[in-house]
């Protein structure tokens, strides 16, 4: 499904040029929103306040509306950062870009006459870099010609990725069915030395495609390939994975790829962030928990002995792809597991999602790829949404923690062993409802829906007395409390959840009268 396609960038990059072209080939509708004839701050103040504030009510309705058209933005079109963050939702969002001399010698010519001042364009560059990096991808129109710039940008319309907004960090999450080799290739094509950690699993069944494609990039592959499991997810591996990039001769630019479950994907984004103070990586998830939580949002870490992701740093992938045919070899009960995940995220933040999983539960559950194609797309939607908004976890990405503080309870309470952690989840999802509707926050109706949701998902939905009461004395370890409370997240609606401070001791008792029916 297509959605608008908006080209951002300082006045003289070339929007219009780029934009009308992809429209004409394309078949789509072209929207100038570059009142100014294709010109900017810096070059000349011919864009009134009136003609802006028009130029954002038009932009407003197209992204409401949803038409696959073809949109020339202004230079300031999308500065402030809320507008923005509301056009890489709906839209796709290609920035172009050129050197400063280009950018001059092409404003001269829109304005002849004009004294350009080179110093001023810079600085106008620089104030405004971060937003221009925040876009689904980045086209150069200062070497090629225009038609290759169209044929970049058409590309990544029809990739319709998802975009993870952070300044220079931002990087786009590509969700498709077969796609990952090639692209893979495509992406990787300039690296120094090429870094690819996987699992003895994961590259047992699907490592000769990947390496056949990597060797296709024509530099240098250094392979780690790690027992599979939690318990490898360790500083062991992570020096492992150190020493032998020093031994490959890996420098700065290398390039990291994580390719296999969350184990993988958090260990491998951790030595990226560790290798030289920092290098690129690539996330290749072949999960289901990997594709839709763990690979997004740039949380990378390993275990501590029993510490779960005790050391660790954010550190933003450069690129994500998530091919849904590798989860056609995924281990049955992690793929119905990660299940729980996206009916979490569908009830933080899409009704449409938990719509869609409803009226096709089964098909879901048997790991159909074309509706987990488009759970994955829209769980990433929704994480990239919150991400976006709170890279460092400052508030609202505790929301995502609906469900997993009597889940994580549960999953220690059984000791790691009995549940799941997305079976823990399940659980912790009924949980959290059914305490939102004691509180007079949940709508009872809610509760019945998801449970019967989860249920027909093969996830389960009910757990012993004796295993909740157990599981609450365990709440105050939950990582995520501070002090003598955790602010508890609740579901209002589907589609809108609050958090709620809780003293433990008053969560304590809750859960106690839920144990008691
Ligand atoms: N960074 C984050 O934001 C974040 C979020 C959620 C979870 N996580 C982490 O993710 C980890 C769990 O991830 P997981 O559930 O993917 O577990 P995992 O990586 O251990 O994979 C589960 C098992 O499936 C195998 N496997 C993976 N892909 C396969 C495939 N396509 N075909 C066949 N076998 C395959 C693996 O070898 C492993 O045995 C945890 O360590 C958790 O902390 C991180
Ligand atoms: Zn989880």
């Amino acid at each position: 499904m297509r959605r608008p396609l908006l080209l951002n960038g300082p006045a003289g990059a070339g929007k219009s040029e780029v934009a009308r072209l992809v429209a004409a080939r394309t078949g789509a509708r072209f929207v100038e929103l570059n009142e100014g004839g294709g010109e900017g701050p810096g070059a000349h103040p011919t864009q009134s306040d009136r003609s802006q504030t028009a130029a954002s009510v038009r932009l407003e309705a197209l992204l409401d509306d949803g038409e696959p058209v073809v949109v020339s933005l202004g230079a300031d079109s999308l500065l402030s950062r809320g507008r923005r963050l509301r056009a890489l939702d709906s839209a796709v969002v290609v920035a172009l870009r050129a050197p400063v001399g280009e950018l001059l010698q092409r404003r001269r010519g829109l304005l002849p006459g004009v004294e350009l001042d080179p110093g001023v364009l810079e600085s106008e560059l620089e104030l405004r870099a971060g937003a221009y990096a925040e876009a689904h991808a980045t086209v150069d129109t200062g070497a090629g010609t225009v038609e290759e710039a169209a044929d970049q940008v058409a590309e990544i319309w029809r990739r319709n990725a998802v975009a993870v907004a952070a300044a220079g960090r931002s990087y786009a999450v590509e969700i498709g069915n077969g796609v990952a080799p090639r692209r893979i290739q495509q992406l990787l094509g300039a690296a120094s030395k090429i870094v690819l950690v996987s699992d003895e699993n994961v590259f047992g069944l699907h490592g000769g495609s990947m390496e056949r494609a990597l060797g296709g990039c024509g530099t240098g592959v250094c392979r780690i390939v790690l027992p599979p499991g939690e318990e490898h997810k360790s500083l062991a591996s992570l020096e492992r994975i150190l020493v032998q990039a020093l031994g490959a001769g890996a420098d700065r630019s290398s390039v990291v790829v994580g390719f296999g479950g969350g184990v993988v994907t958090d260990v491998a984004g951790f030595a990226a962030a560790t290798w030289m103070r920092g290098v690129r990586w690539v996330a290749v998830p072949t999960t289901l928990l990997a594709m839709v939580d763990a690979s997004v949002g740039g949380k990378t870490a390993v275990d501590l002995l029993t510490a779960k992701n005790a050391v660790g740093a954010f550190w933003q992938p450069d690129a994500v792809v998530c091919d849904v045919a590798y989860l056609r070899t995924e281990p049955p009960r992690g793929y119905r597991s990660a299940l729980a995940e996206v009916v979490k995220t569908a009830l933080i933040g899409d009704p449409d999602l938990l719509e869609l999983v409803e009226t096709s539960a089964e098909a879901a559950a048997q790991g159909d790829l074309a509706v987990a194609e488009e759970m994955v797309r829209r769980s990433i939607r929704v994480k990239a949404r919150v991400v976006s908004q709170d890279e460092r976890e400052g508030g609202l990405r505790a929301c995502l923690n609906l469900g997993h503080t009597l889940g994580h309870a549960l999953e220690s309470q059984g000791g790691y062993t009995q549940l799941s952690h997305g079976e823990a989840v399940s659980l912790g999802l009924v949980l959290a409802l059914r305490l939102g509707e004691r509180l007079g926050v949940t709508p009872a109706a809610i509760t019945s829906r998801v449970t019967r949701l989860l249920a027909r998902l093969g996830l389960p939905t009910e757990t012993t007395p004796a295993a909740l009461l157990d599981a609450a004395k365990l709440i105050g370890h939950d990582k995520k409390r501070s002090g003598s409370g955790l602010r508890f997240v609740l579901v209002e609606n589907v589609g809108a959840v609050c958090t709620r401070r809780m003293e433990l001791s008053e969560l304590e008792a809750q859960v106690r009268v839920l144990a008691a029916g």
